[in-house]
């Protein structure tokens, strides 16, 4: 279990219209379309990893798919039960067999656990063989305590960028990381757990509203 469950349990209510596509305005609009071109049509369930209040749910349903979702946080959950079927679960010891689904999605959840590659290496493991697990987070060079947004078209990186510990520190009092903390994975690290977890990168992408991207994903096989 980590430390992240009690406080999203407090947020939850905040969480669920931060991500709404009203109040999320064009950043849930951007983290839609990205996730709808990596997911890609197809049939049968999709895994929704650390699901949330399951603010994506809709995007799997339009491909075809089938979500379940999985998330350690009830109050996130009372949420997404409108929305997809869920269950709580820590995302490091889901309740599944071995290759047993046939697509799995992790979003804007990187951050939120102590060990994603332990979260890689569990989706490896209940994916059938050709599975597709698609990952977007936040871009983990641009966006963390290490970096400070409040001049639009400039971004200020500090050396904090080797820091991996959990920290409420942010350039944004508003913000997810500033009310609920956050750790850091750098990016060498996300993509040797993707190759340490027996996945095979298919492709990756960079997303943001100017230069300067904020989001950071890709699609990998079983
Ligand atoms: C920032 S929210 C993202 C939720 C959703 N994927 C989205 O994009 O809106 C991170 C979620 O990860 C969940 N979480 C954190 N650690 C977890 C774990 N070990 N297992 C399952 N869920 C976890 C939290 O409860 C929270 O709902």
């Amino acid at each position: 279990m980590t430390t992240t469950t009690p406080a999203y349990d407090a947020h939850a209510d905040w969480y669920n219209a931060y991500m709404s596509p009203t109040s999320g305005g064009e950043y849930v609009a951007r983290v839609h379309a990205t996730l709808r071109e990596l997911l890609g049509p197809g049939e049968g369930i999709c895994l929704d990893v650390c699901c949330g209040t399951g603010a994506h749910a809709s995007v799997a349903a339009e491909l075809g798919r089938t979500s379940f979702g999985f998330d350690l946080s009830g109050g996130q959950l009372r949420h997404a039960a409108g929305r997809l079927p869920v269950a709580v679960a820590d995302a490091t010891a889901l309740p599944l067999a071995d290759a047993s689904v046939p697509a799995a999605m992790c979003v804007l959840a990187s951050t939120d656990v102590p060990d994603y590659a332990a979260v890689l290496r569990e989706i490896a493991r209940v994916l059938a063989p050709g599975g597709r697990f698609v990952h977007l987070g936040v871009h983990p060079c641009f966006v963390g305590a290490f970096a400070d947004w409040r001049e639009r078209g400039r971004v200020v990186l500090d050396e904090r960028y080797a820091d991996r510990a959990r920290t409420l520190d942010s350039w944004n009092p508003a913000g997810v990381r500033a009310r609920v903390g956050a750790w850091h994975i750098p990016l060498a690290d996300l993509l040797n757990a993707v190759v340490s977890a027996g996945l095979r990168l298919e492709r990756t992408v960079e997303i943001g509203p100017g230069g300067v991207p904020e989001l950071f994903g890709f699609v990998a096989m079983r």
